[in-house]
């Protein structure tokens, strides 16, 4: 058994993730309710192959696979090229477990998909995909790639940027620190976030991408992210319910919460337990956006 980590959970604002299916509130990390997951009859839960999930969303990998497709991913790839028109003959996807999105958005393209476990790549394989048993690592594609998918991609990290063509994309998340570990490189150009807006249709932003790496500073800002009423739960325990409204009234949430987290004291639940207290949201964006990079062409 093992767990789904694709980058199409759904986190709410309570920090939970939503059903891919049905949007019924489940445990973070799950992509499926168990009402949906039930298989009715032998068919194929669509994109889940036949399936049996257990009461924590895990699920056995002995059952029968085939090709996932998020309808997110298959979104946000289509976005990319209305925006950007980019070349994109060659799709590389190291580390894909059995993610075939990019075959449906890029579909005249050239995808190579490669994952150092056998299993997904068997399953790609016999579904028609070109792809490798490789360790991404050493694996080299044999031309440099239009477009390079970098999603959760694990121990593999950025390596494969090197195999990317002047001027070529790198469309990834945040999950593994890739996106952090991208935009700290010379070598290539952050050119937007494929995020939801408030009305969570996609959007493409190219507008000061980078303040995804810069916490909301006042609680105007505060006010529109998933964590506000968590923070407000959270100083309401340490301050009470007639400090809290004050601390409202005076715009001070942002620098009470701060001082909280700065402090090395634990607050505890209603059971005595230490609460995990979340950092400050990003201005905008989150970690399972897809971040959009470019190639800078060398001048020799
Ligand atoms: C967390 S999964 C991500 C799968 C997919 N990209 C997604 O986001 O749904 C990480 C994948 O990386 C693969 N992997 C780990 N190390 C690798 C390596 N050195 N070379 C190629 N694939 C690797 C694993 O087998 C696994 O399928």
């Amino acid at each position: 058994m093992f767990w789904w980590g694709r980058n199409n959970l759904i986190i709410n604002k309570n920090n939970m993730a939503n059903c891919i299916y049905c949007s019924k509130e489940i445990g973070e990390g799950m992509r499926i309710c168990q009402d949906c997951a039930k298989p009715q009859s032998d068919e194929f839960i669509p994109g889940e192959g036949l399936i049996e999930f257990d009461d924590w969303g895990g699920y056995d990998e002995k059952k029968e696979l085939r090709p996932d497709v998020s309808s997110s991913l298959v979104e946000s790839y289509n976005l990319f090229q209305e925006k950007l028109s980019p070349k994109c003959d060659i799709v590389y996807y190291p580390s894909c477990d059995l993610d075939s999105s990019p075959s449906i958005a890029f579909e005249k393209s050239r995808i190579i998909y490669v994952d150092i476990a056998e299993n997904p790549i068997k399953i790609l394989k016999d579904h028609g995909y070109e792809a490798h048993v490789a360790d991404a690592k050493k694996f080299k594609p044999d031309e440099p790639v239009d477009i390079l998918i970098l999603l959760n991609p694990g121990e593999t990290g950025v390596a494969p940027v090197k195999f990317l063509a002047d001027q070529g994309y790198v469309l990834c998340n945040d999950y593994h620190d890739t996106a952090t570990k991208l935009v700290q490189r010379g070598d290539l150009e952050f050119v937007a976030i494929i995020r939801e807006d408030e009305n969570k249709k996609k959007i493409f932003d190219s507008e000061n991408p980078d303040e995804y790496w810069k916490e909301v500073s006042s609680d105007e800002e505060l006010k529109t992210k998933p964590l506000y009423d968590f923070i407000l739960k959270t100083l309401k325990k340490v301050h009470g319910e007639e400090r809290l409204g004050e601390i409202i009234k005076r715009g001070e949430i942002v620098s009470e919460y701060t001082k909280i987290l700065d402090s090395e004291e634990d607050i505890l639940d209603e059971s005595g337990f230490p609460i995990v207290l979340f950092d400050l949201p990003r201005k905008k964006g989150n970690m399972d956006n897809i971040f959009v990079f470019r190639k800078i062409k060398k001048v020799d």
